[in-house]
């Protein structure tokens, strides 16, 4: 998800965010630069048929190691998952493959969900797949068992209205994972001091945290420390059961032996996951 040259963060990083006008900027942005783990400069991301589906499903595994390993011990038997910002729909296919009864996905865009299912057509998987904000989820309570979210809800302006939803959607003993950016990473610093002091931003008013906008993916891109992202999800409710920092399988340092590299990547990834449970009401 790192982002190189994306022409269309020029004009947009200097918008106002805080206004009901991001929501929309917000979805535009992911309307015209879709996920597809297509280099972001290319013009040639969007998927046009079955092979290039089929290259993207592949991508999203390659390049996130974390979920090559996660998907191969997940058991979803019977289980009533939703997965929060789909993007192309790879997810989807190894939800199912991982025994889900059913699968419900949502993206903000109208174009993730279309190409989602376009994505789940050309291989038969069957799942109900809609466009929706997370913010304003409106399915019935408890109607999940499991619920899945890989690089999505710090792209949103009200991650916390987001997370408001998961307990009430979840049954009790429900599951799920969520992935955001972890602030204590490598890349959040090692990336944003270059950009401060030797590209001189720190003269421009900016800071550690508004220059990650300079590189970083989507209108908006929060960062957590996993203490902080942990105690999020405790005073809503629901029991971080194991947190694992992770990154995309490139080389995180240049000249760093790869053991050292994958070192790094465990301790200081960018990626934060947290596994969690919504407790059983005790009787
Ligand atoms: C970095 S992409 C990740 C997509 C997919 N999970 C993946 O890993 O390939 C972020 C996705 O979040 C979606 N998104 C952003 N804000 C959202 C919101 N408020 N509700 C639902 N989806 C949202 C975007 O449309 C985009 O598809």
């Amino acid at each position: 998800m790192a982002m190189t040259s994306n022409p269309y963060m020029e004009t947009w990083q200097v918008a106002d965010q805080s206004t009901g006008h991001a929501n929309a900027a917000n979805k535009t942005w992911w309307e015209t630069a879709a996920m597809t783990y297509e280099d972001w400069s290319s013009d040639d991301r969007e998927p046009r048929n079955k092979q290039h589906f089929e290259d993207i499903n592949r991508a999203y595994l390659a390049q996130n190691p974390f979920l090559a390993d996660y998907f191969q011990r997940l058991d979803l038997s019977a289980m009533r998952v939703l997965e929060i910002g789909c993007g192309m729909g790879s997810a989807i296919i190894n939800l199912t493959k991982s025994g889900a009864a059913s699968v419900t996905a949502i993206d903000l865009t109208e174009k993730a969900a279309e190409f989602s299912k376009l994505n789940l057509a050309h291989f038969g998987i069957e799942a109900d797949v809609k466009q929706m904000d997370a913010e304003q989820i409106d399915f019935a309570d408890q109607s999940f068992d499991f619920i899945y979210s890989w690089g999505v809800i710090h792209h949103s302006r009200n991650t916390d209205q987001i997370l408001d939803h998961i307990p009430r959607l979840l049954a009790p003993g429900g599951h799920g994972v969520i992935m955001v950016y972890n602030r204590n990473s490598l890349r959040y610093y090692l990336k944003g001091l270059y950009q401060l002091l030797v590209k001189g931003l720190a003269f421009k008013g900016e800071n550690l945290a508004s220059v990650q906008k300079y590189f970083t993916d989507g209108y908006f891109h929060k960062h957590y420390s996993p203490g902080e992202f942990r105690n999020i999800l405790r005073n809503k409710g629901l029991t971080p059961e194991k947190t694992s920092l992770s990154h995309m399988a490139k080389r995180y340092l240049p000249l760093v032996p790869t053991p050292l590299d994958n070192f790094l990547k465990r301790k200081f990834g960018w990626l934060l996951v947290v596994e969690f449970r919504k407790p059983k009401p005790l009787r």
